[in-house]
């Protein structure tokens, strides 16, 4: 019989212990409902004292041992990019519900099969792209939706900061995915994608490192009625990383870093304000994420109602798409 997990916490285990599972593990361990049960790295040395930082109580040396963990209810992916899909695989084929990092995996194919294994284990899948569920962006979609300043003519959103070129470094590393598209640009993408839909037409230009990994890449995004979004990745210049709305009465910005906890500033009536979402800073924001997921498992449920299998679907495609017109290929 399938357990469920109503009166206890559910059991998490995290594989590939780099930089953003850090974050994520510190966020995992405030929800009450919730309990880092086991981390998964190559090597039991990192695995061992990760495990010892946020007091987990397995730590394992390969990916294939945690999945083996019966025990375990939900896997966070926090490896490159490249590995998102055979690792959300081997997960979803132990019935263990899957939180993947963004880029979901490589390309649409590959996230048409992570999503093909969880409908046919019947079990919950969820990109995460955390972002979605911050309550400033919550706010920011909200105010779109009702069109308190009007429909939206324009989108400018962008992502950039700099980092010396070293291929030894996942972001610049061909073979795992690296690049500033995949890794920053999914975000501007992200803030076209979900206020304005899929584009009409797309236009691209990207830079590119020796190894032909894109250290920049420029996108117009065009809509009907002449609407545009104007989105940018970069890797070698550090830019505003806001996320403007400019409406027919009005503009809503959200300020830097807009895809992380930040405030959101309203321009209308000649009037300028900045609202506060108060948010707590020892949290990064990727409890957010994991509180939903946390509901959506405890709901029985397999997939998100809000970064649902249709939306991840879109956003690769887009990702996809603008790879295409820019030439880079994995
Ligand atoms: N949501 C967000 O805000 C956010 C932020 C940053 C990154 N990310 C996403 O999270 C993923 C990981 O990013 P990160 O910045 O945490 O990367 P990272 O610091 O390089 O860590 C990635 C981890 O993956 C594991 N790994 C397995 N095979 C690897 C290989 N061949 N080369 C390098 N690492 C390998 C390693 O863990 P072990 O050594 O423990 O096996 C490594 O520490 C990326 O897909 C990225 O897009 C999301």
């Amino acid at each position: 019989m399938t357990q469920k997990p109503q009166q206890k916490k559910i059991k998490w285990g995290i594989i590939g212990l780099g930089g953003i599972a850090h974050k994520f593990a510190n966020d995992l361990i405030t929800i009450e409902d919730a309990e880092l049960y086991a981390v998964a790295s190559r090597s039991q040395e990192k695995a061992d004292e990760f495990a010892q930082q946020y007091g987990a109580t397995k730590a394992y040396a390969s990916y294939e041992d945690l999945a083996n963990d019966p025990n375990i209810e939900a896997v966070y992916i926090a490896t490159p990019h490249a590995l998102h899909k055979d690792n959300a695989l081997m997960c979803l084929e132990k019935d263990i519900a899957v939180l993947g990092e963004k880029p979901f995996a490589m390309n649409a194919q590959e996230v048409d099969e992570m999503i093909a294994k969880a409908k046919e284990k019947n079990v919950l899948l969820m990109e995460a792209l955390w972002t979605y569920f911050l309550p400033h962006y919550q706010y920011v979609l909200k105010e779109l939706e009702n069109k308190t300043y009007g429909n939206i003519l324009k989108i400018e959103s962008d992502f950039g900061f700099t980092m010396p070129y070293d291929t030894d470094k996942r972001l610049f590393n061909k073979s795992m995915g690296g690049g500033s598209l995949l890794d920053i640009g999914i975000y501007p993408i992200f803030s076209s994608l979900s206020t304005l839909g899929m584009p009409n037409s797309i236009e691209a230009k990207a830079d590119f490192f020796e190894n032909g990994t894109d250290s920049s890449c420029d996108m117009i995004f065009s809509y009907d009625n002449d609407i545009k979004s104007y989105l940018k990745s970069t890797i070698k210049e550090v830019t505003p990383t806001e996320a403007i709305f400019y409406c027919e009465n009005g503009t809503i910005k959200i300020n830097r870093e807009f895809h992380i906890p930040t405030t959101v500033t309203i321009i209308a009536n000649g009037e300028q304000r900045t609202i506060d979402f108060g948010y707590n800073p020892d949290i990064f924001g990727y409890r957010y994420e994991a509180v939903h997921f946390n509901q959506l498992l405890r709901a029985g449920k397999t997939e998100s109602d809000i970064m649902t299998f249709d939306f991840s679907k879109k956003l690769i495609k887009l990702l996809d798409d603008v790879r295409e017109i820019i030439n880079l290929e994995y």
